[in-house]
Order: structure tokens, then C-alpha cells, then sequence
């Protein structure tokens, strides 16, 4: 199986793509709150990426960070090649690409503050899953924090099913996508809840696409793995779980709150509630952060962490039954006056106590605000990092993407904005965002795009790209 492995990732590109949920900021401080007591902040820090593909994740981390330094393995010669391209062509020096086997490599004298195996976990047979949690634990600097992602069970249990039918029914369809078009079309005519489901889950296959689906649901290894069982196998690798990559991915989307309550009584044993809330959501995903088995934790740590960060809005407006008092409310519309920055709390907060004057009580206004900070980051409204994001969202006079994303746009591969998401764009877009380098002005490029892109509402466009960290003046 491991040669059907790298057979597919030596003849086919894996789509590029960034992965917020690893960036080393977001990371930070959710390790925070975790009980980290002083986790490396993503300015000064060493980072690896194990399976890192052609650097889609690496690059722009260590376009952003110039005094930390990245690695990235992979066993994929054409990948590790065409990230070494865009790190010379950007002149980052920061980053090195290592042409390797997780079986084999080990890091020369040096440990890591960040180990990251996004798409790795579930996509590679038992051994080589072994010889990843090796390579972490021997990777990981003694305050170190990994982040692995993998597909998770009992979420994938259909999905599983629903992709095996698709690899068994080959004469439904000209190719694979069109077999899923089949079922997805057979499933929907049904009434049931079931069929609802299944419909829903080869949707999603299509809303993927060809270029995923193939490495992904059809790829030579699909194991789902129940969270659990990753957290047994961590252990026996003397590492530790300290919670999901971002406070949101505790608790997933998609349960009730009134369910919450009722698993009070698994409170004390996070594993269980956890696994437990696999099942009540259905999750197919998690980004889980660990430690090594022998970490101390702070066992003080509170909500008032939250107050060293920076927030940003991720609901706008947020639901008026989620702000409560007057503290709060001046909290959020300092926040939603920032958005789309990420802005230190600690500034935010002062301009919460201008506006409340002598209202304003600076122990219980932080308290306040900390124990909102934590509540909000957990339901996914607010997002906690710990570098904080200044943005413009006026589109400079000319506009400009980066060099590197000049670079992944002339390939057609997908932007990554500051907050580290990957951007896409429709086929007919790709010739004006490629003429966003710093010759044109706004004008030009709407003249551009109204040959090229007649759909495209141009102003608009570059306000939304400005307020994503994607343009630079020209
Ligand atoms: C599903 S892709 C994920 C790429 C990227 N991390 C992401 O999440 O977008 C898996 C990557 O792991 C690499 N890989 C798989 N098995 C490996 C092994 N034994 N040693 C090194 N790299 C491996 C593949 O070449 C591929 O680039």
C-alpha cells in the first residue's frame, strides 16, 4: 500500500492548499489556554511540516515570519522540487524542503517548536503512521507543540461506504466524478433522513471536485481513525492531547447547547466528551495539538490568557443574545469597528474603558471581557491568535499581491491571504489577478477585467481582497 501511496503523489499534483488551523499564532494560543505555559510565538520560532507537498502551507508562513525558520519533508520529489523553486525565485531563505521518506528522516541536531502532519495521518498506511508519531516525538522541542489532522470516525463511517460504492460501480459513470454525480442523484430522490444524508455526503464529494476526491475519498489509504485511537497511539509515543487546534474545535458545530449540558457528568475526562461529541456531530475532521507526555502544564491557566492576544470577529454582526451588558457591548463594537483586523485585546479594551469612562472598573471590565473572549472563541465567533493582523480594506491605488502569490497565481494555484485561508477563483478571473502587480491602477484593471472578466465588479473585488491582507501597494 505505501507504494500505491507515493505512486499517486508522484504522478499527480495534490491540490495546494494553506490550512489556518496550523498556523503557528493560532496554535499559540489555543496552547495557551490549554496550560502551555509560554508557547513559541511565530516570530521567533522553528517549525515542521511533515508531507508539506510543494509548500503551499510552509511558504507563506515563512514569507510572513523572516526570523523563524521552517522544514518541510515530503517524499514526493516533484512537490519538494517546485517548493524549493518558489523559495528561491521569493528569496526565502527561511525555509528548507527536505526530499524524504517519514519512514527514514530523522531532523539533524535541531528541534522543533511546531510539528505539523496536516493529510497525513489518515492517508498512509499503519507503519508509516508509526513511523509519523516517531518522527514527531523526536522532532519536538521539550516545550514543542504538533498539530495533526486526520478524518475522523464515526463521522466517516458513510462516507467510507458511500466511496467504496463509487470504486465498485465504475459503469454508472464515464469517470469517477460522473459515478458520484449518479448517486448523488439516485440519493436525493429518497425521502428519508438516510438518503438525505448520503445525498449529501456525494454532494460533497462534488463541491471537492476531481483533484481532491482522488487522493482523498478514492485515494490508495482512507482511514478515518476514531479520536481515541489516535490518542492511544499518541501516548504510546509519549505525547499528550491538550485539546483541538483552535478552542472552537472542541466543541464542533452542529450539537446542541442543551446537549452540552446533559454530558456535564464527562466534565473530568475530556477524552470521553470528546469522543462522545464525534458522535453526536459527526465531525470528519480534526487539527489536534500535542505535547509531549512530560510537559508540566500550568494548572492555573484561566480565561484571563485571552486578555495577552488579539481577536477578530469571525460572526459579524454577532446574534444580540451573545452580548450581554454593558461591558460587552462596548467590547464587541470596539471588535466589530476593527474587523477585518485582528487587533490586541489589550487595546481593545481601552478603548472599551474610554467609552465607559468612569464607568469602566479595570479588574471586573477584564474579567468581564476575558470570560466573554474564551466563551466566544469556543462557539467560533471570535478567533484568538497571538500576532496580531492591522489591515486596510481599501484597496491600495496600485495594487499588488505578494511576490509568492504572484508566483502560486501565474500556476493557478489558489492565493493565501494573512490569515493563512486559501483564496480560489474561477477560471475567467485568473488573467486579472495575475495583472495585480503593481503596474496598474484600479482603473486599468477594471478596463482589464471588462474584457477579460465581465462579471467581475472590480471595486468591490479589490476592497475584498485588501481586507483579506492579499494586496500590497504597488
Ligand atoms: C494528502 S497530501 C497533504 C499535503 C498537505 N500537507 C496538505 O494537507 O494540504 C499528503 C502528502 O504526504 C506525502 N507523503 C505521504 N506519505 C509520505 C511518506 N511516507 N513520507 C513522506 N511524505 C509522504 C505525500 O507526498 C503528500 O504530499
Amino acid at each position: 500500500m505505501a507504494d500505491a501511496v507515493r505512486e499517486i503523489y508522484s504522478r499527480r499534483r495534490y491540490p495546494a492548499l494553506s490550512h489556518p488551523e496550523t498556523h503557528p499564532g493560532v496554535i499559540a494560543a489555543t496552547a495557551r489556554c490549554g496550560g502551555v505555559v509560554a508557547p513559541a510565538l511565530p516570530e521567533a520560532c522553528r517549525l515542521l511540516e511533515i508531507g508539506c507537498a510543494s509548500g503551499h502551507n510552509l511558504l507563506p508562513l515563512a514569507a510572513r515570519f523572516p526570523e523563524s525558520r521552517f522544514v518541510g519533508i515530503d517524499f514526493s520529489d516533484s512537490a519538494i522540487r517546485k517548493g524549493r523553486q518558489h523559495a528561491e525565485a521569493t528569496g526565502l531563505a527561511n525555509v528548507t524542503f527536505e526530499h524524504a521518506d517519514v519512514t527514514e528522516w530523522r531532523p539533524e541536531a535541531e528541534d522543533f517548536d511546531y510539528v505539523v502532519a496536516h493529510g497525513m495521518l489518515s492517508w498512509v498506511d499503519d507503519r508509516v503512521k508509526a513511523a509519523l508519531f516517531e518522527l514527531v516525538q523526536g522532532s519536538l522541542a521539550p516545550d514543542g507543540i504538533a498539530c495533526i489532522g486526520y478524518n475522523t470516525l464515526p463521522g466517516w463511517s458513510l462516507r467510507k461506504e458511500a466511496a467504496a460504492m463509487v470504486r465498485a460501480l465504475p459503469d454508472l459513470g464515464a469517470d469517477a466524478m460522473g459515478v458520484i454525480g449518479e448517486l448523488a442523484e439516485a440519493a436525493a430522490g429518497g425521502a428519508t433522513p438516510y438518503a438525505a444524508h448520503l445525498a449529501a455526503i456525494y454532494r460533497d464529494m462534488q463541491r471537492k471536485g476531481p483533484e481532491i476526491v482522488a487522493f482523498d475519498d478514492l485515494g490508495p489509504v482512507c482511514d478515518p481513525l476514531h479520536f481515541g485511537q489516535v490518542i492511544e497511539w499518541a501516548g504510546q509515543h509519549g505525547l499528550r492531547y491538550l485539546g483541538e487546534s483552535t478552542l472552537s474545535g472542541n466543541l464542533p458545530p452542529g450539537v446542541d447547547p442543551a446537549a452540552l449540558a446533559r454530558l456535564e457528568p464527562l466534565a473530568g475526562d475530556p477524552l470521553r466528551f470528546q469522543q462522545t461529541l464525534d458522535l453526536l456531530s459527526g465531525r470528519t475532521h480534526r487539527s489536534s495539538l500535542m505535547c509531549r507526555s512530560g510537559l508540566t502544564l500550568d494548572p492555573a491557566t484561566s480565561s484571563s490568557v485571552t486578555l495577552h492576544f488579539a481577536a477578530r470577529l469571525l460572526v459579524r454582526p454577532l446574534p444580540s443574545k451573545a452580548i450581554h451588558g454593558e461591558i460587552i457591548e462596548h467590547f464587541h463594537a470596539a471588535l466589530h469597528a476593527a474587523w477585518p483586523s485582528a487587533m490586541p485585546v489589550a487595546g481593545l479594551m481601552e478603548e472599551c474603558a474610554h467609552r465607559l469612562g468612569p464607568r469602566w472598573d479595570p479588574a471586573r471590565g477584564a474579567k468581564t471581557v476575558a470570560d466573554w473572549l474564551y466563551r466566544a472563541a469556543r462557539f467560533g465567533w471570535v478567533e484568538l491568535r497571538t500576532d496580531a493582523i492591522e489591515l486596510d480594506s481599501r484597496s491600495p491605488v496600485r495594487p499588488a499581491l505578494s511576490p509568492l502569490n504572484r508566483r502560486f497565481a501565474k500556476d493557478r494555484d489558489s492565493l493565501v491571504d494573512v490569515f493563512h485561508r486559501s483564496c480560489g477563483f474561477p477560471e475567467t478571473h485568473w488573467g486579472v489577478v495575475e495583472a495585480l502587480d503593481g503596474s496598474r491602477s484600479a482603473d486599468e484593471i477594471k478596463a482589464l477585467a471588462r474584457d477579460q472578466a465581465p462579471d467581475l465588479d472590480v471595486g468591490p473585488w479589490l476592497d475584498h481582497l485588501a481586507g483579506r491582507g492579499l494586496l500590497w501597494p504597488g
